[in-house]
């Protein structure tokens, strides 16, 4: 974080009459906002025709923006092709899985992929780069809007089929590592490689086979080719801005946090400057934390630096119909954010659309002009986050704990899901949400980041493995590092076939066992497990049981019951200076709680005891270590500090803290400061000159 968050909004200037946009950049300064995004969707009035520009409103509308303070992030219209592109070049409009075209009249309608496409997004890139880009009022780009969508047009298919071959360079590989002998599959021309023919949404049902079911090789490459065309789009842009630009200038991209399932974030993160991520709380019917909380780490986690929350929900929220944030949500939910790395949080939008689709989507003011309570609620986070400005300067979640979060595995379980109990995104959210849960800062990273710097480091679903990660895993483990892996580790190769290994393949000598055989039950049906020795870990697993036979492993707890009992349900194996861990089912809350506790506790790392629906974030900052702690239920709620924890006596900026107690309101929350204890000095120092 360079200072104090910043807060800003979407502006979209070509939909409000002009004579309007001076009291708008007026009301905005007014209500403590600095930042704003424009012109993310205005390609019909940036080019109203072919290679006919005008761009004689967007600098009038940047000008009365920096008049008022502003910093102003300019927007790629892509998103939204205009209907004059549409109709001289249709094919430009993209093909559902189910063969439908998707029709003009929304946004993303387009292939990217297709040549006049790429072209029109060029042209009104380069002109846009060429007039803004060494203009000192912009600060940013951010390119198209919330990429997304696999495309299954023709085109498609053709760069399918050269994407292929850039891979596997010849036929006979392909035919090889997908097992096309299987169901007379094998292909003789690259034209004949279908694209997976599956609906667009798995089908409902417990075990998700009531589908079309392609080959997974191929399956798992369309979901990579899918990632890789989106990037390569964005490429594009981004090769555009950079060769126009200052660079200066940041360019960065909305992405959709932890939920979205259809982009690499990992791979698109490395052709922007700054991640960006659009933040929309309420959507989650649970109305947990844990959602944003994870999407939060997991965003910052693309470059390990910190991020921009370029749309913060505003208000009540919905195309059709609309769930709203209670009086408070909004401030806590972008204090939330804050807490999870965002060093500028801007709402979605400044007012509500008189227009178009989203008139249900509530910006900070009014759709009618009225300034109301979502006004109020801004302006005073904007004096709050002021107020605390020097403590926040400089400071990053603190991260004791990495969760890996794997492409492969996850597309790989889009394709192939079995019980729903394993799900992807369910077994990384259960494993976040225990370790959170104990106030445990939790760094969700790719498996090719550096984890040597981690106590401990949980891979709840690494579905796909091969031998070099394996190699990297065993590394970190003989160094001294905890792994703790969870069931169907390691099963499938990177081509989505299944090693001819003893699993968990490549893993199996660190984790000092071998899974010899498994049940898949109803996702949730449980059963009890009971932990040895101390018997601390206790609950259930659930939907999906293994058998293991230990070679050098030992359990920490054995299934009480079930089709496996009496055999080791959590084992351990010391490997090196560390240890690998292995869960052999789905745990539920209290067996995750409870192996956190053992593991986390057992590497001395401070934990809290958290009452249910209070979220703690530690900060470390530049001189002093911050506690944020959010009362995210309606009731109120008390969290005991213990002395221990933090390097001092805590001190509270926000809310209060007296005898170690800390009282938080309704959907309220504390900002605690405590002066970092002097760090003991290098054991080398005496020796040194
Ligand atoms: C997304 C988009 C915005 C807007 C909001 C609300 O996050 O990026 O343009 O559509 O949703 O619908
Ligand atoms: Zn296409």
């Amino acid at each position: 974080m360079i200072g104090a968050p910043r807060l800003g909004c979407a502006y979209y200037p070509e939909q409000w009459p002009r004579e309007r946009w001076a009291l708008d950049a007026q009301l905005m300064a007014e209500t403590g906002l600095s930042v704003v995004r424009i012109a993310e969707f205005a390609w019909s009035r940036l080019e109203p025709s072919e290679g006919a520009f005008d761009f004689a409103w967007l600098d009038e509308a940047i000008g009365i923006l920096a008049a008022a303070g502003h910093d102003v992030i300019l927007g790629t219209p892509t998103a939204a092709p205009p209907a004059w592109l549409i109709e001289q070049h249709p094919e430009i409009l993209p093909v559902r899985a189910d063969g439908r075209v998707h029709k003009f009249g929304h946004r993303r309608h387009y292939c990217p992929n297709e040549p006049a496409m790429r072209a029109a997004s060029e042209r009104i890139v380069r002109a846009l780069g060429q007039r803004f880009g060494r203009d000192e009022r912009v600060s940013a780009w951010q390119i198209d809007n919330e990429l997304g969508g696999r495309c299954y047009c023709e085109t498609c298919r053709a760069a399918f089929h050269s994407w292929l071959e850039r891979r596997y360079e010849s036929l006979s590989t392909l035919n090889d590592v997908w097992g096309t002998a299987f169901w007379s599959q094998e292909y003789t021309a690259w034209s004949q490689v279908p694209l997976p023919d599956v609906a667009a949404t798995p089908a409902p049902g417990p075990f998700g086979f009531s589908r079309n079911a392609p080959n997974p090789g191929l399956g798992l490459d369309f979901r990579r080719f899918s990632s890789d065309s989106l990037i390569e789009f964005l490429k594009l842009q981004t090769k555009v801005l950079r060769e126009t630009c200052d660079p200066r200038q940041r360019i960065t991209n909305n992405l959709m946090g932890f939920g979205f399932p259809e982009i690499d974030y990992h791979a698109l993160a490395e052709e922007i400057d700054v991640v960006s991520w659009d933040n929309y709380p309420v959507i989650d019917t649970t109305r947990q934390w844990v959602g944003p909380a994870l999407a939060g780490d997991a965003m910052r986690g693309l470059k390990q630096a910190p991020v921009w929350v370029l749309e913060q929900q505003a208000g009540p929220l919905g195309w059709e119909s609309f769930r709203s944030p209670h009086p408070g949500e909004n401030r806590l939910f972008a204090w939330q954010a804050i807490a999870h790395g965002a060093e500028l949080v801007s709402f979605f939008r400044w007012r509500t659309a008189r227009f178009g689709t989203e008139q249900h989507w509530h910006g900070i003011v009014d759709a009618n002009g009225r300034l109301g309570r979502r006004r109020d609620e801004v302006r005073a986070l904007a004096d709050e986050l002021a107020g605390v400005g020097d403590a926040l300067a400089g400071a990053h979640p603190r991260g004791d704990v990495a969760v890996l979060h794997d492409y492969d595995s996850r597309f790989a379980l889009q394709v192939q899901p079995t019980n729903p109990a394993l799900g992807y995104e369910a077994g990384v959210r259960a494993h976040y949400a225990a370790l959170r849960g104990l106030g445990l800062g939790v760094d969700v990273v790719s498996p090719r980041a550096p984890l040597a710097g981690y106590r401990i480091v949980v891979a709840p679903s690494l579905y796909v493995m091969d031998e070099s990660l394996a190699e990297t895993l065993t590394e970190y483990v003989q160094g001294g590092g905890i792994l703790v892996l969870a069931p169907r580790t390691a099963v499938k190769d990177r081509c989505n076939a299944i090693p001819e290994r003893p699993l968990p393949a490549w893993l199996d000598r660190l984790c000092g066992l071998e899974v010899v055989d498994y049940m898949s039950f109803g996702p949730e049906e449980g059963v009890a497990i009971r932990g040895e020795d101390d018997g601390l870990l206790a609950g259930n697993l659930h939907g999906w049981f293994e058998r293991v036979e230990p070679a050098t492993a030992t359990a920490l707890a054995v299934y009480a019951e079930g089709p496996f009992a009496g055999t080791p349900a959590v084992t351990v194996n010391e490997v090196g200076d560390g240890r690998a861990v292995y869960v052999t089912g789905v745990g539920d809350e209290s067996a995750l709680q409870h192996l956190y506790l053992l593991v986390a506790g057992g590497a001395g790392l401070e934990l809290l005891v958290l009452p249910h629906d209070v979220e703690a974030a530690a900060l470390a900052g530049k001189s002093s270590d911050l506690l944020l702690l959010f009362n995210h239920s309606d009731e109120e709620r008390t969290v005991d500090i213990d002395v221990d924890v933090g390097n001092g006596e805590w001190r509270a900026r926000i809310g209060s803290v007296s005898g170690g107690r800390v009282v938080l309101e309704p959907r309220g929350l504390a900002f605690l400061e405590a002066e970092r204890a002097p760090q003991p000095a290098s054991p080398l120092a005496d020796t040194l000159p």
